[in-house]
């Protein structure tokens, strides 16, 4: 059985980069530990001193990050009040609260080293003499860290703050579980769930390594685990550090004073060594925090691989604080970062707005309940923004009714006029035999006709089938009577008599007339696009489009048609520099699906020609579907951020995978597992891949998709004639 030196991450005499055999290994642990004037307390003590030591010294604060701006963010890593200008980070509060003067823990008072000025690393294993490259190197100069040991042992009153967050840490306001900001003092923060914010104080099992690294080969990076640090590990208060190593959770590896964050992607038992063997991902590097040892300054991506030997830590909950902290920029807060209590989870709107989005999951595990809340959380940092929504179950009426313009077959009056010849044609040409092509040049030639009745028209030099002018039904029809009275005997009238009737026929429908009455002849095109697009907004940044109501044959042809209006509306406003106009697709699978379910209509040319170039124009495209497999190829990897709840069906993971950056692949692989209300989110809008709890969305603001609950249901009775009676009324009225 291979012994636990493997992991003898915390020894006083290993140099991080030190290559040795286990063999050697050994006997240098020995060798060292025979020198120590104290054995350590326990076999597994080996593993590290203790990290948290104070410096008897104030440092100074560290220099202000990206997480030190001063704008509001998220995750609990944002500005610490010293940045703010209040309290200097690094300073200790004189007299520590009451429950924190506890006796120091028997790791934090570590055997002196033979010799003081290789003095032990908070994380253990690096003596800090050893000269680290010039990259890995802090601003601070070397001597600080010399320094420490031959410093007076700080006294025990102080030394516990220290492990603790530090009091102008523990401050910052997006630490908090309450999405508002807080600005509450340390006192305060101390109050209340102490276990859950602060659970470093209470163990330090989070401090020794839990394995090392074995192999760096690109995309298959793999550690050595051990399960008893693991098991240890699952007993610590931290809820990060409780799920260490284990699947979908982060691990840190320590490459000097770089701390790289990893995500673990599997666990395989070694049977002969009884170690684990995890697939890693790494997903960005670090900064050490002097002063706690914890992840500070975190960004994507990695610059420094580890060499194998290099040490594994548990991740704490300080840790992804400082991971998942704003950097800055506009954000909004959906929820809280997986398996933290506190941390909240947030989205860079630019980022994800920029290069669209997509929101993905098996049915009733909450896709639209979470569209509503990111919908609701944008409008509350934008409410003067522009956003128009397509709700083809007119769920989302009931959860915009404030700040949303509900437009449904009632009131949307969107003229026919407005429909280009390509929608014309999906309304007016029924017949999809050889001579469709007949009556599409039949219809083309009529349009024209009739648009160029228009005054509007009049001198204009470029007018074609597709210009929006109004034109009147009649004229259309009419147009069509004259070119069929212009043929001699010989000719089949039968096309024009199939398009007129089928004209006929619409215009006579109540169902149509939302878009087909007479009365929208009238020029309202400024104000239709100013009512969809909410140009101004008038506090109604939202527009919800809920095509319940439309006849189902041409339900597709009202989403091309407004779709391509912000296209067009985009494209022909660009010297304009109009604002951006976010179009967001519940059920999108209906609208771009892929070749094979395709009915080859015009919505899912334009929504893919939308993926395609309408950042370019300012048009960002959200796809909401329980369906990423039947979506349109390309569609989903258009999708700059993918926000995935979880998947049932095999097809559709594999498609998200696809779609999905390679370093999310250890959170990919839970999306099976993921509870309702949870995601993964990953790409752009996101510094890295994380898996988040959505916040509960209050009652008013949830569509109304509740899940009926039978057993309730099935127990009521009474008025049930009635209510059969009031349903057949509007079903014959065809108006609810
Ligand atoms: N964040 C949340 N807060 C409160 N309730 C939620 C939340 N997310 C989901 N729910 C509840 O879960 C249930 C299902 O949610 P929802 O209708 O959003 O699922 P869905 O994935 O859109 O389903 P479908 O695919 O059938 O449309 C609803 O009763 C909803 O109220
Ligand atoms: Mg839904």
């Amino acid at each position: 059985m291979n012994d636990m030196n493997r992991f003898s991450g915390g020894h006083p005499f290993r140099k991080p980069f030190e290559r040795v055999s286990p063999d050697q290994r050994r006997s240098i642990v020995d060798e060292a530990e025979a020198k120590l004037p104290a054995p350590a307390p326990t076999g597994e003590d080996r593993f590290a001193p203790p990290p948290d030591l104070p410096p008897a010294r104030t440092e100074p604060p560290a220099p202000p990050s990206g997480f030190g701006r001063a704008s509001p963010g998220f995750g609990a890593g944002a500005p610490p009040a010293s940045f703010d200008g209040s309290e200097p980070a690094g300073s200790q509060p004189s007299s520590p609260p009451a429950d924190e003067q506890a006796p120091p823990r028997m790791e934090a008072a570590p055997p002196t080293p033979p010799t003081p000025p290789t003095p032990s690393d908070p994380f253990g294993g690096r003596p800090t003499a050893v000269p680290m490259p010039p990259s890995f190197g802090e601003p601070e100069p070397e001597p600080v860290l010399r320094a420490r040991p031959i410093d007076p042992p700080a006294p025990p009153a102080i030394e516990e703050p220290a492990v603790r967050k530090p009091a102008a840490e523990a401050r910052r306001p997006e630490m908090r579980e309450d999405p508002a900001p807080q600005t509450g003092s340390a006192a305060s923060d101390d109050n209340g769930d102490d276990g859950e914010e602060q659970p470093e104080s209470h163990t330090s099992t989070a401090h020794r390594a839990i394995g090392e690294v074995l192999q760096i080969a690109g995309s298959s990076s793999r550690a050595l685990l051990d399960p008893k640090r693991l098991a240890e590990c699952a007993k610590d208060t931290d809820p990060s550090v409780q799920l260490a190593g284990l699947v979908g959770s982060q691990i840190k590896v320590r490459v000097g004073q770089i701390w790289l964050l990893a995500s673990v992607r599997t666990q395989t038992l070694d049977r002969t060594t009884g170690e684990i063997v995890a697939e890693i991902d790494f997903l960005g590097e670090g900064q050490e925090e002097k002063l706690t040892g914890r992840i500070r300054n975190f960004t994507r991506g990695i610059t420094h691989y580890p060499v194998p030997g290099a040490e594994v830590y548990a991740a704490t909950n300080a840790d992804l604080a400082q991971v998942y902290a704003s950097d800055g920029r506009s954000n909004i807060q959906i929820g809280k970062v997986f398996p933290t209590k506190d941390i909240r989870a947030g989205l860079y709107i630019d980022a994800m707005l920029g290069k669209h989005f997509a929101l993905l999951g098996s049915t009733g595990t909450g896709k639209s309940t979470s569209a509503a809340l990111i919908l609701h959380r944008i409008v509350e940092a934008a409410p003067d923004g522009h956003i128009m929504m397509v709700d083809p179950h007119g769920e989302y009426s009931a959860a915009f009714r404030g700040t949303g313009q509900i437009l449904d077959v009632g009131n949307l009056k969107v003229p026919y006029w407005l429909m280009n010849f390509e929608e014309h044609c999906e309304v007016f040409i029924t017949n999809e035999g050889t001579d469709r092509q007949a009556d599409m040049d039949i219809l083309s030639k009529c349009l024209l006709k009739a648009r160029s009745k228009n005054r509007m028209a009049e001198g204009m030099s470029r007018l074609t089938v597709d210009s929006p002018i109004p034109y009147l039904l009649s004229d259309l029809t009419g147009a069509i009577q004259d070119e069929m009275g212009k043929l001699d005997k010989a000719t089949n009238t039968a096309p024009f008599l199939r398009v007129k009737t089928k004209i006929d026929e619409i215009k006579a429908d109540p169902r149509y007339q939302f878009m087909f009455s007479g009365m929208l002849v009238a020029d309202t095109m400024t104000e239709v696009i100013q009512r969809l697009f909410r140009l101004p907004s008038n506090g109604k940044p939202i527009s919800i489009i809920d095509v319940s109501g439309v006849p189902s044959e041409i339900t597709s042809t009202v989403v091309a048609l407004l779709s391509r209006m912000v296209f067009d509306f985009a494209i022909w406003g660009r010297d304009e520099k109009t604002r951006p106009i976010l179009l967001v697709c519940e059920e999108a699978h209906r609208y771009v699906p892929n070749e094979k379910n395709s009915d080859k209509s015009s919505v899912g040319r334009i929504l893919s020609r939308i993926a395609k170039e309408g950042r370019k124009y300012g048009i960002s495209l959200g796809l909401i579907t329980q369906r990423p497999s039947d979506l349109a190829e390309g569609v989903l990897s258009q999708c700059g951020t993918i926000i995935s709840m979880r998947l049932n069906n095999e097809r559709d993971q594999d498609f998200v995978k696809a779609a999905m950056p390679e370093g999310a692949r250890g959170f990919l692989d839970t999306i099976p597992a993921l509870r309702n209300r949870e995601c993964i989110v990953c790409g752009e809008g996101t510094a890295i891949p994380m898996r988040v709890t959505f916040d509960d969305l209050e009652e008013r603001k949830r569509p109304a998709s509740e899940d009926p609950s039978f057993s309730e249901l099935w127990n009521e009775a009474g008025g049930e004639e009635e209510a059969v009676e009031r349903i057949v009324t509007r079903w014959r009225a065809q108006h609810r």
